[in-house]
């Protein structure tokens, strides 16, 4: 009896009859074991990134981001010095990393737009469509009014592509979604929309858009301009919206504002209840076009009206 409860007891703990020696093999052979099975599933199962047909992210974009913001508030714009530069990256990157970058919505973006607030002064929002490098320049040397792209937000994302994939939680830096493969969703295209509205919904007073005369259609509906921007100017805040065709320097017309397109635009903006003012070859800008063309006959001193 004594017998057969002691071998009972022993009988339970049949770890005491192994040698430690042998505990020490079953150990390791165990985590060997579990290595292998987790190696065979890494190298037998890869979700290798999405491969697109458009250049990738550039290499260093964290330290471009970062670099940009930086000047941005700590040079361009000491008054925005408080906004923390990383902690806007992070957020930036929330909204599209391990994500399909054809299924980017408007709300992954939210608190990016949330985080970085930036007030442009009334009367002094400048929209450009197929313009972009003139009103830019016009910018610089006005020295007080904003496109976009001198906004925080814009001036980082200014000429740079982006984009994510499911498999991993960094930047693709392989390929990135080209415009022609059907992907309108993607990572770049969404942030331009999306702080494209937002800098156009927070316009205030009398508004300014350069347009490009070169173009039959000078307001074009499906930019940016034409599909985000004009729809999204708060009627209570904006009272007028000044257009401005600039036309190439020895162009010959510039009477585009009389042109169907610039009347389309009119007709939409005063639907909103806001007065449209259009300007062909609008002075101040046609002096920056004229600094790299001084002695073009339309840009002699007298010879400014009717050219
Ligand atoms: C896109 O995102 C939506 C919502 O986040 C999800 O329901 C849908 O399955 C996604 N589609 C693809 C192709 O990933
Ligand atoms: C108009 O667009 C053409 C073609 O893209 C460009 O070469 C030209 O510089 C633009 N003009 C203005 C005034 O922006
Ligand atoms: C403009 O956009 C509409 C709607 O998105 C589209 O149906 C149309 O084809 C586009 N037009 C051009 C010229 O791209």
């Amino acid at each position: 009896m004594a017998n057969y409860e002691f071998s009972q007891v022993s009988g339970d703990r049949p770890c005491c009859h192994l040698s430690r020696k042998a505990k020490i093999c079953l150990g390791v052979g165990l985590v060997v074991l579990i290595a292998s099975v987790v190696t065979v599933v890494i190298v037998l199962w890869p979700r290798a990134p999405m491969v697109w047909k458009g250049k990738p992210t550039p290499k260093h974009f964290s330290e471009l981001f970062l670099g940009r913001c930086l000047v941005y508030t700590q040079i361009l714009r000491p008054e925005m010095s408080d906004h923390d530069c990383k902690k806007i990256l992070s957020t930036f990157k929330r909204a599209f990393v391990s994500k399909n970058p054809c299924n980017i919505t408007g709300e992954d973006y939210e608190p990016l737009i949330k985080l970085v607030t930036q007030t442009v002064p009334c009367d002094k929002t400048l929209f450009w469509s197929k313009s972009k490098h003139l009103a830019h320049q016009y910018t610089s040397v006005q020295g007080k009014m904003f496109t976009l792209e001198d906004t925080l937000l814009g001036y980082i994302a200014d000429d740079l592509k982006w984009c994510g994939d499911p498999s991993t939680s960094d930047l693709n830096y392989d390929s990135c979604p080209h415009w022609s493969e059907n992907c309108p969703n993607n990572p770049v295209t969404v942030f331009w929309k999306e702080i494209s509205k937002k800098f156009a919904e927070t316009a205030c007073g009398v508004v300014q858009v350069m347009l490009n005369g070169s173009f039959s259609e000078p307001f074009y509906k499906n930019s940016t301009f034409g599909s985000v921007e004009v729809l999204n100017l708060d009627p209570n805040k904006v009272h007028k919206l000044q257009a401005w065709v600039m036309h190439n320097i020895g162009a010959g017309s510039s009477n585009s504002c009389s042109g169907s397109s610039i009347n389309e635009l009119k007709l939409i903006v005063q639907k909103k209840n806001i007065a449209f003012s259009c300007q062909d070859n609008y002075r101040p800008v046609r002096f920056v076009q004229c600094v790299k063309n001084p002695e073009h006959p339309s840009c002699r001193f007298g010879t400014w009206f009717g050219s």
